[in-house]
C-alpha cells in the first residue's frame, strides 16, 4: 500500500501514460473502482473523453492539466470519492452536479425511476405533479421530470445545502420552470396534490454510521444517511403522511436499504397502503417499491 504522500508527478506524461500511472497509483492505494475512477480523474483534468483518448492518446497534458490531476488523485487516495472530486454525476439521462454536503446520488436509485415509469404506464395519464421528498441533488425529480415532460415537480428536503443543490440540477437541466424546491420536513407542506410521490429517505440505522467506509462516512451527510435506531424512522413518517399528500390512488414510491424491503411492505400494509409494484437494481436486489392508498 502507498501513502498518498507518494503520489506520482504526472507532468510531461501523454494522456494514455497519465492514465496508466493514475490506474496503477490508485490500484496500490487500495482503491476498488481503481479503473474507473482513474477514466473520471483523468478525462476531467484533461478536459477529453474516452473518444479524445482513443484518437489522441500521445498528445501530452499540459502543465495545468498535469498539476490538476495530481491534486485531484492525491485527494482520491484519501478516499474523496471520484464523482466529488470531479464534481458530476451522471444519472439516468441527466446530469448531477455534487455539492459538499449533499448526498451523491447513486446509480442504484434509478430503480425508482424505472418503477416509477413502469407504474405510471399503467394509469391513464402521465402524472402531473411529482413529489421527491428528501430530495438531496434532485436526482429523482430531475430524472422524474425528464421522462414526463408534462409534470411539474417539487423537490423537498431539510438541508438548505440540498434545496440549494436541487435547485442548482433543476436549473441546469433546463427544468427550473416546472419545478419548485421547499425546504421542509418531509411531505408536512402539502395536501392532496400529488399523483407520484418519490422518496430515497435515510435508511442506515444509526449505530451503522460509524462503520461506514470513508468515502461515505466522511463525506455523504449525517442527515442523509441515519434513519434512526432501526434505520426505518422516516418511512413511518412517510407512509402515515404521504396518503395526505397524494391524490386519490396516488403512488408512493420508497427506495430502501438491501435486506429491508420485506419488513417495509408489511409496515406499509400496517398503515393501510397497498402494495403495488417492485423494482430490483441493477445487481438483481430488492430496492424499492410502490403503494397506493386505497383511497378511490
Ligand atoms: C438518502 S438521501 C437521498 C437524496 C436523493 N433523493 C438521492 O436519491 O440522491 C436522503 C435525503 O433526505 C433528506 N432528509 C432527511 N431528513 C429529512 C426530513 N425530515 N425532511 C426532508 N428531508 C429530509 C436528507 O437531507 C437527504 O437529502
Amino acid at each position: 500500500m502507498i501513502s498518498p504522500e507518494t503520489a506520482p508527478s504526472l507532468a510531461g506524461l501523454s494522456r494514455l501514460q497519465a492514465l496508466a500511472a493514475t490506474r496503477a497509483y490508485l490500484r496500490n492505494c487500495g482503491i476498488e473502482e481503481a479503473d474507473a475512477d482513474a477514466r473520471l480523474l483523468v478525462f476531467s483534468a484533461g478536459g477529453f473523453d474516452a473518444l479524445g483518448l482513443l484518437q489522441n492518446p500521445d498528445a501530452g497534458l499540459t502543465a495545468s492539466q498535469a498539476a490538476r490531476l495530481e491534486e485531484f488523485v492525491r485527494r482520491r487516495a484519501d478516499r474523496e470519492p471520484a464523482t466529488r472530486i470531479i464534481g458530476r454525476r451522471p444519472f439516468w439521462t441527466v446530469d448531477i452536479a455534487v455539492r459538499p454536503n449533499v448526498l451523491d446520488p447513486r446509480a442504484d436509485s434509478e430503480a425508482v425511476v424505472r418503477l416509477a415509469l413502469r407504474m405510471m404506464t399503467k394509469r391513464a395519464a402521465s402524472p402531473s405533479r411529482i413529489l421527491d421528498a428528501g430530495s438531496g441533488s434532485g436526482a429523482l425529480l430531475c430524472a422524474l421530470l425528464s421522462e414526463f415532460p408534462g409534470a411539474f415537480g417539487i423537490a423537498v428536503d431539510l438541508s438548505y445545502d440540498a434545496c440549494d443543490a436541487a435547485r442548482l440540477n433543476l436549473a441546469a437541466n433546463g427544468l427550473a420552470t416546472r419545478a419548485g424546491v421547499v425546504r421542509a420536513n418531509w411531505v408536512d407542506a402539502f395536501s392532496g396534490a400529488f399523483d407520484l410521490i418519490v422518496s430515497n429517505p435515510p435508511y442506515l440505522k444509526s449505530g451503522e454510521i460509524r462503520g461506514l467506509d470513508p468515502e461515505v462516512g466522511g463525506h455523504d451527510p449525517h442527515l442523509a444517511l441515519d434513519g434512526g435506531p432501526d434505520g426505518l424512522a422516516a418511512y413511518r413518517t412517510l407512509f402515515s403522511r404521504a396518503p395526505g399528500a397524494l391524490v386519490s390512488n396516488g403512488v408512493l414510491i420508497v427506495e430502501h436499504g438491501l435486506g429491508q424491503g420485506a419488513e417495509l411492505r408489511e409496515m406499509a400494509r400496517g398503515y393501510g397502503l397497498s402494495e403495488a409494484g417492485l423494482e430490483k437494481d441493477l445487481a438483481g436486489r430488492e430496492r424499492t417499491f410502490a403503494v397506493q392508498t386505497d383511497k378511490s
